[in-house]
């Protein structure tokens, strides 16, 4: 304290002299300590972890949004440190902060970048209110597992639909300007490849070949680098035998060396320790060495970089120049976040937005991530001036703690708004609103209560059948090897089906469940995952049309558990299976010879297509697709080709179409998948009208990591399809001709 360093006099000056001033002056101990991220949750953080603030020793710190603690914590690090460098508050900020966002699987599912951007900006501006200034998110993994929890904090199975919507969250929280109010440094977690663990377990091991790390999983790491990203974190997984947390190729080759990532790469909590647990490293000395030279910059919970790193430099085993590096990064994003300069900023500058304009924008994102995935004799909407009776039913009806969803801390159930609460105000006064919960959780299997629900639906004119899991169900650790509705939920549905009144599913989970075993029971079925605070008064909007249902799905839901992983973007194989080729198990005669059943790529008793496709989505109105057309047989790098099609709203309703473009590079140097998404475009028409949908391609859409690790495009020959999923067969061809 009685130097510090951080003074009026340096100002004004360029970040890097400051930085440079402050590193210039540390010893080897404060230059770690700036690398050490620690928990500051209660109890009482200040009289934990105030000694190793004084000592200089905590250079960021998680998990503390009590404002008087904030400021204690903080103050300590000011006035008691000998250079009075402030500490940095994070916090898991993931999909909303007090004010609670769908899932991200859900906000995936709107399509809709501006939304998505939105959200995070009001995450980022309640967040900042309580001095929290990084969060640990977006979290772009690919995830292709339903099996896995942590789908729920994804973005989806597709690399351009997480690359265009990571980069919205990255722009929402950080804004134009990181030290502007309301701005929060973003992390893209987890690098990399920590989707693909083996059979969706948490933390397993994978493999991952260097083609599909390339191609499928770190697209959407670069787009939020471009994007500008702060920071990074490293996934807890082990690829192909090296821990990420130690992995150089992936973090200084791949990461900073070709995509030029110059931000801030933290661990995962004890990340650094774990590479001991994972049998790569013999103690805390190895691992510190082998994370920071690997290219991990700050060290959340293990501690190791700071106990270790100086006498490794000390010893003359690490180069200093390495720790300078490390530490001229956290002081960097310090200095960029304005915390040096006014290290209790957003206390006092509150740029957080109105708590109804909050909530009026959830509402519009979980209208918006609601997938409307069937609705047999347009049950849906409901007239609500017909209706004289209603039902609402169900273990998620009622629950406003769990339709938050996973990775929620800071929530105010006291803010949201349930199904049940919603219908009955929404039907006040026009009609009866019965609401059952029959079964008191998703896993309850005492079906003692499922005669009182269908006693209700029998009353009414048609019931809201709300199912799923409750959050404690997926997310961290939160893996299910079953994913079909769990307790007697099946039941339930079963014995309301029975009843033949119009049964509207909703399904509010953090996953995508196996539904086949109840699909039939719905008339309509409404996917909502966990939507957030106002899940309730957006489910009204939908079911009663106020809103039109525009949402699609951003991975495909398995008809079982045997399927997966089911993903729309999958290889070719050299037998391919097609309506021709395939059997059920059912139709295979006794006896049957060896080769006679198809021959293809199936399973004989699933066949080989999900249930519901990715991008599959239905609306009140019916959008017609006119014939792809393009502009040109072929063009050339750096020529533009242009891709149209008619679209149509030819239903009597005003509705919103996720308009999607596909294409399959028919033969390259690596094999290609049979679809891959590149375009999309969310497109409001009126019922009777029509526009013509326009979509450009470049070189660059068809550039993908080659077989020499190259990035570009190939030249020969390509399908384009544009429709409403990822199933549609309209499209044309059309032929690269050079590629640069
Ligand atoms: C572990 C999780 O994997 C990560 O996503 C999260 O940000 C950190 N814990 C901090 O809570």
């Amino acid at each position: 304290m009685a130097e510090a360093v951080i003074t009026d006099d340096l100002m004004p000056a360029s970040v890097e002299e400051l930085v440079e001033a402050i590193l210039s002056e540390m010893t080897l101990e404060e230059k770690a300590g700036q690398l050490n991220s620690v928990d500051a949750s209660n109890p009482t953080p200040s009289e934990r972890i105030g000694d190793d603030i004084r000592a200089g020793r905590v250079g960021a710190v998680l998990n503390q949004v009590e404002l008087h603690e904030v400021c204690a914590l903080q103050h300590i690090a000011l006035e008691e440190t000998r250079l009075g460098v402030p500490l940095l508050f994070s916090r898991d900020v993931i999909h909303g902060f007090n004010t609670v966002f769908p899932l991200p699987i859900g906000q995936a599912s709107s399509w809709n970048p501006d939304m998505v951007r939105e959200g995070a900006r009001i995450a980022a501006a309640e967040a900042a209110a309580t001095g929290v200034r990084w969060t640990f998110a977006p979290m772009v993994d690919i995830s292709r597992d339903a099996r896995w929890g942590r789908i729920a904090e994804s973005l989806g199975e597709d690399p351009y639909l997480a690359s265009v919507l990571g980069a919205a969250m990255v722009k929402g929280f950080q804004g134009d300007d990181l030290s502007a109010p309301g701005s929060i440094a973003a992390c893209v977690k987890h690098y990399a490849g920590y989707g693909a663990s083996e059979a969706g377990r948490d933390y397993a091991a994978t493999t991952i070949a260097d083609n599909e790390m390339r191609n499928v999983y770190l697209p959407p790491f670069k787009a939020a680098a471009d994007a500008g990203a702060a920071t990074f974190m490293t996934s807890f997984g082990d690829i192909d035998g090296v821990p990420a947390t130690g992995n150089d190729y992936l973090i200084n080759g791949i990461l900073r060396g070709e995509i030029g990532f110059e931000g801030l790469m933290i661990s995962d909590w004890d990340s650094i320790g774990q590479l001991i647990i994972h049998g790569f490293c013999e103690d805390p000395t190895e691992a510190a060495k082998v994370a920071a030279e690997a290219g991990v910059d700050m060290d959340m919970m293990s501690s190791a970089f700071v106990d270790c790193l100086p006498a490794l430099v000390r010893e003359g085993q690490m180069d200093e120049a390495v720790l300078d590096t490390m530490a001229r990064r956290v002081l960097t994003l310090k200095f960029k976040l304005g915390v040096v300069d006014d290290p209790y900023a957003d206390l006092h500058r509150d740029g957080t937005p109105p708590v109804k304009d909050a909530l009026a924008a959830a509402q519009r994102a979980a209208a918006e991530s609601m997938v409307l995935l069937k609705n047999k004799n347009d049950v849906l909407p409901l007239n609500f001036d017909a209706l004289e009776s209603l039902a609402v039913i169900g273990p998620l009806a009622d629950q406003p703690e769990d339709q938050m969803g996973t990775w929620v801390f800071d929530g105010e159930a006291e803010r949201s708004i349930t199904p049940a609460t919603a219908f009955k105000a929404a039907l006040d006064g026009r009609a009866e609103v019965k609401f059952v919960p029959a079964l008191t959780h998703s896993r309850d299997t005492n079906t003692a209560q499922i005669r009182h629900a269908v006693d209700a639906a029998l009353k009414s004119d048609a019931v809201v059948l709300c199912l799923g899991e409750e959050a404690i169900l997926s997310g961290e650790a939160h893996s299910r090897a079953d994913i079909t509705l769990p307790g007697a939920q099946v039941e339930l549905a079963r014995a309301i089906k029975a009843t033949g009144k119009p049964v509207i599913g909703v399904i509010l989970a953090g996953r995508p469940l196996a539904l086949t075993n109840v699909e039939n029971c719905f008339d309509a079925l409404i996917y909502a995952w966990h939507p957030g605070s106002m899940g309730g008064p957006a489910l009204v909007d939908l079911v009663s049309g106020a809103v039109a249902p525009s949402g699609k799905l951003p991975v495909s839901f398995p008809v079982s558990v045997g399927q997966i992983p089911i993903h729309y973007n999958h290889k070719n194989s050299g037998r391919p299976a097609e309506p021709h080729n395939v059997v059920h198990i059912d139709d295979i005669p006794v006896g049957a010879g060896q080769t006679s059943l198809g021959m293809s790529s199936f399973h004989l008793d699933d066949g080989y297509q999900p249930l519901y496709p990715f991008g599959h989505g239905l609306s009140y109105t019916q959008f017609d697709y006119g014939p792809v057309t393009v502009s040109a047989p072929g063009f050339a790098a750096g020529e533009t080709l242009t891709v149209e099609c008619e679209l149509s709203n030819t239903g009597e309703r005003d509705g919103v179409e996720v308009v999607q473009l596909y294409i399959r590079d028919r033969a390259g140097s690596l094999t290609r998948p049979v679809r891959e998404l590149k375009a999309f475009r969310r497109v409001a028409l009126k019922a009777g009208e029509t526009t013509i949908v326009r979509f450009e391609l470049t070189e660059a859409d068809l550039a993908f990591s080659r077989r020499d690790k190259s990035f570009g495009a190939e030249p020969g020959l390509f399908d384009v399809w544009v429709g409403g999923d990822s199933t549609t067969q309209n499209g044309a061809h059309f032929r690269l001709t050079s590629a640069t």
